[in-house]
């Protein structure tokens, strides 16, 4: 039940304005009206306030679609769980080699934008256990946490396997649309390249993945344990043709393997950005 009476006419102590005072009862509550002056003061303020209101509502749902995006890339993405905690920060630099592919790797990060329209690559050959896949990974979490790119991570003899699944009768998609996912990826991380020959159709395949991203200016991270010479052999002189193309790098990683290590930093936190 609201009602309202007048309480005279009083002066504004603020503005030194006569106006006539009304009280409102609300709910067993009374209210006292302002002069004009305190009116309107109250009024601009009210809308300060619920504009400040709504852009705090805006922001908090941009982080959360921000924070939707980033979790769905992470899961397209392909990254094993383990390396999903990988970045930059927590590869150590130790030896001249290691900061030199660390080097290689965060800067291609930096400059993943022009990377994206050259569709320049990288190979990054070497030892087992070096942090190849550990850099790449740090790469792909990387583009996902910054620029929200979807890179996919997956080791060679998994993706051949993924395309010819889909030659079963009874499969959910086409050769050709398991072709363009792995085509239209932001960033394609083929590991262990060349681990087990494979047939020659799979070889193929490999290649014709290699081939399609670089038509679409895609780049491509090839990762294996063969020195140059024999990843050449492996996919063959074109695909090699096609990494270089654009201005691609080729990393070595000729150190002794890290794994000895890792016992103690197996729980490496999950970076910052990803709480924020
Ligand atoms: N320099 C390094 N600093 C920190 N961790 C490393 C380093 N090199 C390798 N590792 C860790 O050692 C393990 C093996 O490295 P990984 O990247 O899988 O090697 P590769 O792919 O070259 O065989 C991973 O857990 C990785 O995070
Ligand atoms: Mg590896």
């Amino acid at each position: 039940m609201f009602n309202q009476t007048s309480n005279g006419i009083k002066t504004c102590s603020i503005h030194k304005l006569d106006y006539e005072e009304m009280v409102s009862k609300l709910a067993g509550r009374e209210f006292l009206s302002l002069c004009p002056e305190c009116t309107k003061e109250q009024s601009e303020r009210d809308a300060v306030e619920a504009k400040l209101r709504l852009e705090k509502q805006f922001q908090e749902q941009r982080r959360q679609s921000k924070e939707n995006q980033i979790n769905r890339l992470l899961s397209g993405s392909l990254i094993p769980p383990r390396y999903l905690t990988r970045t930059f920060a927590n590869y150590r630099a130790d030896s001249e080699g290691q900061q030199r592919a660390l080097k290689a790797i965060e800067s291609y990060a930096e400059d993943f934008t022009t990377h994206e329209k050259s569709g320049a690559g990288i190979v990054m050959a070497g030892k087992p256990g070096t942090g190849k896949t550990h850099l790449a990974c740090a790469l792909a979490n990387d583009l996902i946490f910054r620029l929200q790119k979807n890179p996919v991570f997956i080791p060679a003899s998994k993706m051949i396997r993924k395309i010819r699944e889909t030659y079963r009768r009874d499969s959910e998609h086409t050769e050709q649309q398991m072709i363009n996912l792995f085509r239209d990826a932001d960033l394609l991380i083929i590991d262990e390249v060349g681990i087990q020959r494979g047939t020659e159709a799979e070889e193929h395949l490999l290649f014709e993945i290699i081939n399609e991203r670089n038509a679409y200016f895609n780049p491509t991270i090839l990762i294996s344990n063969l020195n140059a010479a024999d990843i050449k052999t492996y996919i063959g002189e074109r695909a090699m043709d096609r990494m270089r193309e654009g201005g691609g790098k080729f990393v070595s990683f000729d150190w002794d393997s890290y794994r000895g290590n890792v016992a103690k930093d197996t729980d490496l936190p999950i970076r910052d950005k990803r709480e924020s």
